[in-house]
């Protein structure tokens, strides 16, 4: 299938687990990808596999993002599809009892203030064209609670969620489509290092998804190239759960 050919993909978080898987995807179905990180050595080397360009940016500084985009457009020709995917997981122990403010702040900035600003760039560009497809990694959390004191977490997903919602009713008479994307638990280096600091979690996880494994990022991955691609067109706004029926049990 070759639904993204002469199509500009922009993928932040692309050096990571679902970002890279999706990189790859789309770049197999013949889009031009841009992958954007922090992480350089593995942005450079998901352009290499993909044959597209990585751009360093923190998509939490309004300047480089806005630049991003109008240097896509510029460079490329158009932003097609925009998967605003960067996310982190919180670095201590996120518990409502002990979370700190500063956690708290960082947790909203890269999960869900990255997205507001990386959609409020993408946007111009997209209507400008008449077309365009915007996915946002939200997270099973969002919609059912995580069980195990992800505060900020879990608040910064039902953000991006909310966001996408409005977004997608705004702007689909635009032919502008937005979709929040939620994974279930994905083996990735983000959910083995929360899985490193409390093996046990793995396991109490674990019996909570019906399809009984983690998903593959590739599985997170073909997702977003449905609702990034044509055969979406009737989708938007809407929570696309991908989570091995965790949130349907
Ligand atoms: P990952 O840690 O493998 O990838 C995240 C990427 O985001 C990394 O390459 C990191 O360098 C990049 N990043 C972080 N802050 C950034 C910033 N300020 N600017 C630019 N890039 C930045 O994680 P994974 O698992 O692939 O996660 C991707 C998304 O999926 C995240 O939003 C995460 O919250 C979400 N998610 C992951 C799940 C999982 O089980 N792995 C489940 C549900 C949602």
């Amino acid at each position: 299938m070759q639904r993204f050919q002469d199509r500009v993909a922009v993928i932040t978080g692309a050096a990571g687990g679902i970002g890279r898987a999706t990189a790859l995807r789309l770049s197999e179905e013949g889009a031009t990808v841009i992958a954007v990180d922090l992480d350089e050595e593995g942005g450079g080397s998901v352009a290499e596999a993909t044959g597209g360009a990585f751009i360093r940016a923190d998509v939490t500084d309004e300047a480089a993002v806005e630049a991003l985009f109008a240097r896509v457009r510029g460079e490329y020709g158009s932003v097609d599809a925009a998967f605003n995917n960067a996310g982190i997981s919180p670095p201590d122990d996120d518990s409502i009892l002990t979370t700190s403010l500063d956690t708290w702040r960082r947790v909203q900035e890269v999960n869900l203030t990255s997205v507001y600003l990386c959609c409020k760039y993408a946007l111009p560009h997209m209507r400008a064209q008449g077309k365009g497809a915007i996915v946002n990694t939200a997270s099973f959390v969002a919609t059912m609670g995580a069980a195990t004191s992800q505060v900020s977490y879990t608040a910064s997903k039902g953000g991006v969620l909310a966001l996408s919602r409005e977004l997608g009713v705004q702007f689909a008479r635009e032919g502008i489509r937005v979709n929040a994307l939620s994974p279930g638990p994905v083996d990735t280096p983000l959910l083995r290092e929360l899985f490193a600091k409390d093996p046990e979690r793995a396991a109490r996880r674990l019996v909570h998804v019906p399809l009984g494994r983690f998903a593959e990022a590739t599985e997170i991955a073909a997702a977003v190239a449905f609702l990034a691609s044509d055969d979406a067109s009737f989708v938007t706004a809407s929570n696309f759960l991908v989570d091995g029926g965790i949130s349907g049990a």
